[in-house]
């Protein structure tokens, strides 16, 4: 089945560690909004600097702003063999927009992966993250090493802190999670669609959990 999948879960949950082995193993691209929209903040766009006043405070970037900048990415020829999309939709207004787009674009979702992981393991997840400055791959301190110190396996680029990986974006992060983004749950395991990976397990699990689910 053409694979157009959605992966859900909270700030730390691990959507992008699983995309990225995901995509590269289904073909698939990588759509992430959080990934586009701190792009946009390095090239210093208009969009950047739009995204950056919430971001850095771990709001939600509106709506509109999202959905129109999805909507475009989704319409490109490489979406057409399927897509995996990364923390977007994040509330109900943004899955009812992707419900309207996939039928425009003749692609409806057929996979929503649900990475369900306790609150007290994302905290330790964020702090000790950092990030490839250049692709954005991400790593971690203590689970998720780069080979060399400080600099990216995939393209040498150097290792960073998120700038909302602190506590106080955190749980703001965290509680716009649980009142917008959480909902969503129970929207797609009403539509049947629904898959959850306990994301507390260590990586190499969660992704054979994964591709059980994928086939
Ligand atoms: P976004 O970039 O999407 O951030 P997020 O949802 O807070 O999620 P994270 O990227 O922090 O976590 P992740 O689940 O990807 O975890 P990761 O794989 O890195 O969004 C950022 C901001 O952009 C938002 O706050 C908002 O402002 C804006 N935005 C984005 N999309 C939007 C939208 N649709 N609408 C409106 N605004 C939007 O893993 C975390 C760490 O844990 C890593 O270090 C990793 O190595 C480690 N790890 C992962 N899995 C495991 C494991 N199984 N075992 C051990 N360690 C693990
Ligand atoms: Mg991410
Ligand atoms: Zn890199």
């Amino acid at each position: 089945m053409l694979k157009t999948i959605i992966l859900l879960g909270a700030p730390g949950a691990g959507k992008g560690t699983n995309a990225k082995k995901i995509t590269s193993e289904y073909h698939l691209p990588h759509i992430s909004t959080g990934d586009m929209f701190r792009e946009a903040l390095r090239d210093e766009t208009e969009l950047g600097k739009l995204a950056k006043s919430y971001m850095d405070k771990g709001l939600l970037v509106p709506d509109e702003v999202t959905i129109s900048l999805v909507k475009e990415r989704l319409s490109k020829d490489d979406c057409k063999d399927g897509f995996l999309l990364d923390g977007f939709p994040r509330n109900l207004k943004q899955a009812e927009a992707l419900e309207e787009i996939g039928k425009e674009i003749n692609r409806p979702i057929n996979y929503v992966i649900d990475i369900n992981v306790p609150e007290e393991i994302l905290k330790d997840r964020i702090t000790g993250r950092r990030v490839c400055k250049k692709c954005g791959a991400p790593y971690h301190i203590k689970t998720l090493k780069p080979k060399v110190d400080g600099v990216c396996d995939i393209c040498g680029g150097e290792l960073m802190q998120r700038k909302d990986d602190n506590e106080e974006a955190l749980k703001v992060r965290l509680d716009e999670y649980h009142h917008q983004t959480e909902p969503l749950i129970n929207y797609y395991s009403k539509k049947g669609i629904l898959h959850t990976v306990d994301g507390s397990k260590d990586l190499k699990e969660v992704m054979a959990d994964i591709n059980a689910i994928l086939g």
